[in-house]
């Protein structure tokens, strides 16, 4: 905090402008090694499915048909939309619109990854022989309450921040007293997807292992990193979301310049 021409300003360690370059750096390296984790959680999660659960099949065949699940929820629901949550922060330099652009295209592309990624496990389980029973397990239930989630964030999003843009000056208010809201829910839901993401994955290993999970053989370390690096994303992702909703808790808004408040309502 400091004080300037009689003003509070508060400087937070996101803050590319005024913030010393440790603080830029250490921003840099949090975001980079975030990125990192999400790109190792898909390949880990490739890898494991095709070297170790003999790769992919279709409807003829179950159990391989089965294995676009994991790939594909990993895909959507971590990859994609942590990239999505991650593109406010990764693109500094470009304007808000940008941000909001490649938030929502991210988004867009992880609704048929998790279409598909639900559909592919629906019918891996009804075309066994005998048929497998549905929505019997915590994890199925976290899994549907995260799809649920994430289609009312996705709804939510739609609505206020592209079709009310509409009528840009009068629903300015409300899109306002929505951010917030919607910045929260799409965090939960992203920590959500983690822990659902975690529980298949124990689920898995532990049926296509047995006993053997025990012994710790080569299997179940890839799927023990896989788990650690989702961890990892449960950590970061929200320590970034936080670092820059300091920047814009209500007093750095306003006491903040007539140029970043133009900024401000760019943002709605
Ligand atoms: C956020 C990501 C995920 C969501 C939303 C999700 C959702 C679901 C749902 C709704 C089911 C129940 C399907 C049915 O009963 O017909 C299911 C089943 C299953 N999923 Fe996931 N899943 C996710 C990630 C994963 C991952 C990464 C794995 C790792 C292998 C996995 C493994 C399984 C397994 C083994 C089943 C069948 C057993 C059961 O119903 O619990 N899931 N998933």
């Amino acid at each position: 905090m400091a004080f300037k021409s009689g003003k509070v300003e508060t400087v937070s360690i996101s803050d590319g402008g005024s913030s010393s370059p440790p603080n830029w750096c250490f921003f840099g390296w949090l975001l980079a090694l975030t990125q990192l984790l999400l790109h190792g959680a898909l390949g880990l999660v490739l890898f494991w499915v095709i070297y170790y659960l003999d790769g992919f099949g279709w409807r003829d065949n179950p159990k391989l048909l089965f294995n676009y699940h994991p790939v594909l929820m990993v895909g959507g629901f971590v990859y994609l939309s942590g990239n999505a949550l991650l593109s406010y922060r990764s693109f500094g330099c470009c304007r808000h619109i940008y941000k909001k652009l490649f938030h929502t295209v991210f988004h867009i592309l992880a609704v048929p990854a998790i279409v598909m990624g639900f559909l592919t496990v629906w019918d891996s389980r009804n075309l066994s022989v005998p048929p497998i029973a549905n929505f019997w397990s915590l994890h199925s239930w976290m899994g549907l309450t995260t799809m649920g989630l994430f289609a009312i964030q996705l709804v939510v999003g739609f609505f206020s921040f592209l079709i009310l843009l509409c009528c840009e000056a009068r629903t300015a208010a409300l899109r306002a007293a929505l951010v917030p809201v919607h910045a929260t829910f799409g965090l939960i839901t992203f920590l959500m997807a983690i822990a659902t993401c975690l529980t298949g994955i124990t689920e898995k290993a532990i049926n296509s292992l047995g006993d053997w999970y025990t012994a710790f053989p080569p299997e179940g370390l890839v799927v023990n990193v896989l788990g650690a690096t989702l961890m990892g994303l449960a950590i970061l992702m929200p320590v970034l979301m936080l670092i820059r909703c300091q920047q814009r808790g209500p007093s750095s808004i306003s006491s903040h310049s007539s140029g970043d408040q133009d900024e401000e309502s760019e943002r709605l």
